[in-house]
């Protein structure tokens, strides 16, 4: 029923909405760990009105009851203020019992976009923005030319929950490598602090088609796995390694109300809580894995994915 140009991603929480997708691949596709809209057939490009009309008017034909909405692609939010409200529009006419509308979102990607604007669109159904900071450090992000640095991702999220919208931030476990783990989880954890997004998760970073293109953003040379130190640049963090830089982020989080998941299915050890109630108990279970890992379960490497 929908014309897909895949590969298509989503958010896991996305597993139930309905994907609408409004542009296709990523306006920056930039970054050195991304993989995700390389294929040839994921250059950026925008679905035209016409489109996107046909699609709502093909699932409100089926009957299907749809009451969630993610517009893919990679950052959706490109889309003008006046695109992004001639979509929701089309949403509500066609979907009337659509209640929640989102969409992965680039910090870039609201510069041009006012406050109130953004108010407009939560009115009219957008409701959550999933930012991938990925870092508060400026030279990790630097390194995997993220072209976003603390303070424009810090400037995003405000202007999100200025604008009555929820943020759900994603941040990459192992991202600066041995060299800037420390200094990658203190400013993320810090990057937090002064946003406080209403959920944050954690994500390992992944590899599954090599490491050349990463490689070379540290200034080192291609094909190192997991452990293998290569030169002076990037070395990739062990379990240990993430679990300790895990221990430092959360360590340093003091987030009020913020829903945490580290359950991607990139993640050795599964956490889930809410902070700043659940903690010491999130802390607790980072530690048994670092000191006890027999006492706790952790997923084996085939259990992994991104
Ligand atoms: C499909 S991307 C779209 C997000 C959006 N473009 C942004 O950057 O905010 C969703 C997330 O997948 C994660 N991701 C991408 N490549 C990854 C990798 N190699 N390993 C682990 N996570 C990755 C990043 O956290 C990224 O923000
Ligand atoms: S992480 Fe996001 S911004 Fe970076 S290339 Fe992937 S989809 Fe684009």
């Amino acid at each position: 029923m929908l014309n897909y140009i895949e590969p298509l991603f989503r958010p896991p929480s996305e597993a139930r909405s309905l994907i609408l997708q409004v542009t296709n691949g990523c306006s920056w596709n930039n970054c050195t760990f991304c993989e995700m809209y390389t294929a040839p057939q994921k250059k950026f490009s925008v679905k035209t009105s016409e489109e996107i009309t046909q699609e709502l008017q093909q699932i409100s034909a089926s009957g299907v009851s749809v009451r969630r909405v993610f517009l893919a692609d990679g950052d959706a939010m490109t889309l003008s203020f006046r695109r992004l409200k001639e979509i929701l529009l089309l949403i509500r006419q066609y979907l009337p019992d659509v209640q929640r509308v989102s969409s992965y979102c680039l910090p870039r990607n609201l510069k041009n976009k006012t406050v109130e604007q953004l108010i407009e669109l939560e009115q009219l159904g957008l409701k959550l923005m999933y930012v991938g900071c990925e870092s508060g450090d400026d030279l990790v992000l630097e390194k995997v030319a993220k072209g976003e640095n603390y303070q424009s991702s810090l400037d995003a999220l405000t202007k999100i929950k200025q604008s009555g919208l929820k943020s759900s931030v994603m941040i990459l476990n192992g991202l600066g490598g041995r060299l800037y783990s420390e200094q990658h989880a203190l400013n993320s954890a810090k990057l937090m602090n002064e946003a406080q997004p209403e959920y944050l998760s954690t994500l390992v970073v992944s590899f599954p088609t090599g490491m050349e293109r990463f490689q070379q953003g540290f200034g080192g040379s291609a094909g190192n796995r997991a452990g293998e130190n290569v030169g002076d640049s990037f070395e990739s963090l062990q379990q240990m390694d993430l679990f300790k830089e895990m221990e430092i982020l959360l360590d340093t989080l003091t987030l009020e109300k913020t829903v945490f998941r580290s359950d991607h299915a990139s993640n050795y050890l599964v956490l889930k809580g809410t902070l700043f109630r659940d903690k010491d108990r999130l802390l607790t279970q980072v530690r048994t894995a670092i000191h006890n890992p027999d006492q706790i379960h952790l997923r084996q490497e085939w259990q992994r994915g991104l």
